[in-house]
């Protein structure tokens, strides 16, 4: 079983040494204020980086996988943001690293699939697009949607929201595109939100919902699948761009395991200095649906499903398309209108 560590210090308040009802930990000497005191012993297993547990859970709460371990669903979300708070300096090096540079092509390709923008030509809606990139984390998706729409259908007003659980991911986006051209427009905004509950944004609002390599960290994912599916215009199109579970070829699914179970924790460790980050964020791909579960959740959700009625159109025979022999798939689905 993967043990995770949570960034506990964040969540500790330090009391000086002076102050009349602190406490200090047992084990490293450490001083902390007297407001925890109450939960010390949760909090001394947080600080010295073991699974904190719930101290009484009732029968009504609900468990979920976060990684291998399985964890009540009310404390799942605060673990997924620990480990992008923890990643979210080193993520895009990190991606390069572990995905030997091959995330690059497949995101490239997932935007190109979607063709953002609408050429002036083709319209006279002065407004463009508007598109929410969910789990947009440091905006590799968004920008390119605006570089696609710009460029190639010399769209400049097709906008982008993007939004994310963690506010340290987004303020490395916020980072990148303050050097970008759309740093001076209005077409990007950021949006700290979880992904099944967006009260924010309007409903029949949104012409492209994206989620890139995001959905798997999702607690309740069918409820965000609902929530993209109220957001989208009819007519909208979801896109989802995510690891899947297995290959498809028994060989190299086996090499495949060997390398990210193998090497992705370790370059974590000697990169990042974080290798239990790197071990959930494996475990998580291990934990998601197949192509065709997901698939059927995304019909669930109310979606209509290019080619999956009809194998052999298009790319999306059976509803998705995989990617570099089934590593990563692109799945699709269209509100009806
Ligand atoms: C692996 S990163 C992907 C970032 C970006 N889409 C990309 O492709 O580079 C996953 C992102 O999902 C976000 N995330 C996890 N759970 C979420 C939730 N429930 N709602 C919204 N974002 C979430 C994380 O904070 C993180 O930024």
């Amino acid at each position: 079983m993967a043990s995770f560590v949570p960034r506990a210090s964040k969540r500790l308040r330090l009391a000086g040494p002076s102050s009349p009802s602190s406490w200090v930990c047992n084990d490293c000497r450490r001083t902390f204020a007297s407001s925890i005191r109450p939960r010390q012993q949760q909090q001394q297993q947080q600080h010295h980086h073991q699974q904190p547990t719930p101290p009484h859970p009732s029968q009504d709460d609900k468990t979920t996988h976060f990684g291998f371990e399985t964890v009540s669903e009310s404390l799942k979300a605060g673990r997924v943001r620990d480990v992008f708070s923890s990643v979210a300096a080193n993520y895009d090096t990190m991606n390069d690293l572990m995905s030997l540079g091959i995330h690059r092509l497949w995101k490239d390709y997932f935007v190109r699939s979607l063709n953002p923008g609408i050429p002036p030509s083709t319209t006279s809606s002065p407004r463009g697009q508007k598109i929410l990139d969910i789990a947009g984390g440091t905006g590799d998706i968004a920008l390119r949607h605006l570089d696609h729409s710009t460029t190639i259908n010399n769209d400049h007003k097709t906008s982008v929201i993007i939004s994310d659980i963690n506010p340290e991911m987004l303020a490395e986006g916020m980072k990148r595109f303050a050097s970008s051209p759309y740093k001076p427009t209005n077409r990007v905004s950021f949006l700290e939100a979880n992904a099944e509950d967006l009260p924010t944004i309007e409903s029949n609002s949104i012409d492209l919902y994206t989620v890139a390599f995001g959905i798997r960290n999702f607690t309740h994912k069918q409820k965000a699948l609902a929530e993209a599916f109220r957001v989208l215009k009819p007519g909208g199109v979801f896109a989802c761009l995510e690891f899947t579970p297995n290959l498809s070829n028994p060989l190299l699914n086996a090499i495949y395991k060997r390398w990210s179970f193998g090497a992705i924790p370790l370059i974590g460790q000697v990169v990042a200095a974080d290798r239990d980050s790197y071990q959930y964020l494996v475990e998580s791909i291990e934990k998601f649906p197949s192509q065709a579960e997901f698939a059927g959740m995304i019909r669930d959700a109310g979606f209509l499903i290019p080619g999956h009625n009809s194998p052999g159109e298009g790319g999306l025979e059976g509803g998705w398309e995989d990617l570099t022999m089934g590593v990563a798939a692109i799945h699709k689905g269209i509100k009806p209108a």
